[in-house]
């Protein structure tokens, strides 16, 4: 299949580039010209595992390419996906300017059949402005369909997620498209669910949402636990093994960040908003999730009292392992608040340094982890990278002033910490 890939952003490149691993012809667009140029280049813009090979692998075996120009990406495809940003506006109301003034491009550039396929998140109802939209602009009255196709990739595991996904969510209205979004898809042999195209676009919404629930219910119970003694791991692992409650998204930290769950949140909750209902539930699953951030400071300052001039190592920045991605990353707000007490700190993250200069100043950065602990009174372990659970434990005690150990990820196992001669300090154990 002929594909147009419009949006050359995290979700728009990965789908892209897997869309050609699994066989069809894509073209990947994007108005960034910097961007096109780099991977035209061979560069990438993002870190995402095993994307760099596959997009090398089908740029050689010219079935992905990337350009600026949308109109000759449409005129060479039978399906247009547009995969644009749709970013948070003051109230958190997702701007869908890219996704309007894309699809008037689409429709000025189509000349014969076109499915275009909403890839992007975006609110319930959207499709009906798509569709508006092309019929506006498409002069010649050339025939075209509207899907819904959102994406359930997570950073870091994105091109397995995109392999061997749960399932397929496709919304349609007419048999043509559903026939051809299932012989897209058809490679991969997964479960697919076909519905109409609000219900495919709520679906997104909605297991952001419940996903985000999961995790400040487990992080709403690891208070309950500090309180009472018990143990929040042990008390998920507990509750996971009921196939209705299911294991995944239970653990508790230092709460939820990246780019999608607090955005998609925050969008929930004013297209609800909208529509007529106050979705006070999600409201308190944002709270829940900001005073994990302010619990975190209060547990430091438990053990180090004040926090000037206090040295504080600090390990992992990225929003969660396996990706350099920084947006809304717990540690930022972690960090301010600890610089904002006075206190010098320093950190380090396998992948996410050069993204974080721009965006955490006054802090010192390490090139190697164990930097941090250079006469530190405290390290934090802010995201789990496997890599620190290799870190010497005996080297990094002998170079700390206070061997006291914070881990917002539960990561580490306290017997083994405390065996070492560090305090351990968990979040709800
Ligand atoms: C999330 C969804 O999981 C994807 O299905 C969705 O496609 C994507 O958003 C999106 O809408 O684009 P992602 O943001 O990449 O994916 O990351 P997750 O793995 O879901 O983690 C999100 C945050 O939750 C991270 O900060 C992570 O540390 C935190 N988390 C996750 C917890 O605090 N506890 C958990 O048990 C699980």
């Amino acid at each position: 299949m002929k594909i147009a890939m419009i949006g050359t952003g995290y979700v728009g490149l990965t789908t892209g580039a897997c869309f050609a691993k699994i066989g069809h012809e894509v073209i990947c667009v994007d108005n960034d010209s910097n961007k096109i140029e780099t991977l035209n280049s061979g560069k990438m813009p993002i870190y995402e595992p095993g994307l760099h090979d596959i997009v090398k692998e089908m740029v050689t075996a010219h079935r992905l390419s990337f350009t600026t120009d949308i109109k000759t990406a449409v005129h060479n495809s039978t399906v247009c996906f547009i995969a644009v940003g749709t970013p948070p506006r003051g109230k958190g109301e997702p701007d869908l300017a890219y996704v309007e003034n894309v699809a008037r491009e689409i429709a000025t550039s189509m000349e014969e059949y076109l499915l275009i396929v909403e890839k992007s998140t975006v609110p319930v109802q959207t499709h009906k402005w798509i569709r508006t939209t092309i019929e506006r602009y498409n002069r010649t009255g050339t025939p075209f369909d509207v899907a819904s196709n959102p994406e359930f990739l997570r950073e870091g595991s994105a091109v397995n997620d995109f392999l061997n996904p749960d399932r397929i969510v496709i919304g349609v209205e007419s048999d043509r498209a559903s026939d051809l979004m299932k012989e897209i898809y058809k490679p991969l042999n997964a479960p697919i669910v076909i519905t109409d195209l609000a219900s495919a676009e709520l679906i997104k919404h909605a297991s952001n949402a419940f996903l985000a629930m999961k995790i400040s219910f487990a992080n709403a119970l690891a208070v309950v636990c500090e309180a009472s003694g018990a143990d929040v791991h042990q008390v998920t692992c507990g509750m996971g093994m009921d196939k209705r409650i299911g294991p995944s998204f239970l653990d508790a930290g230092i709460g939820y960040g990246g780019f999608c769950f607090p955005k998609d949140l925050r969008a929930f909750i004013h297209i609800a908003e909208e529509l007529g209902y106050d979705f006070k539930l999600l409201r308190e699953v944002e709270n829940i999730n900001n005073e994990m951030k302010l619990r975190f400071i209060r547990k430091i300052q438990s053990v180090l009292w004040n926090l000037q001039n206090k040295n504080i190592g600090v390990l992992g920045l990225s929003f969660k392992p396996d990706t350099d991605d920084m947006r809304f990353a717990p540690s930022i707000d972690i960090i301010a608040e600890l610089v904002h007490k006075g206190a010098h700190v320093r950190a380090y993250d396998p992948k996410a340094m050069e993204r974080a200069r721009k965006i955490i100043p006054g802090i010192e950065f390490c090139s190697k982890a164990e930097d941090v602990a250079e006469d530190a009174d405290i390290l934090l372990l802010l995201t789990e990278w496997s890599e620190f659970k290799q870190l010497d434990l005996t080297k990094l005690k002998k170079r700390m002033r206070v061997p006291i150990i914070c881990d917002g990820r539960n990561m580490l196992k306290r017997t083994e910490i405390e065996k070492q001669g560090f305090t351990y300090l968990g979040v709800g154990r």
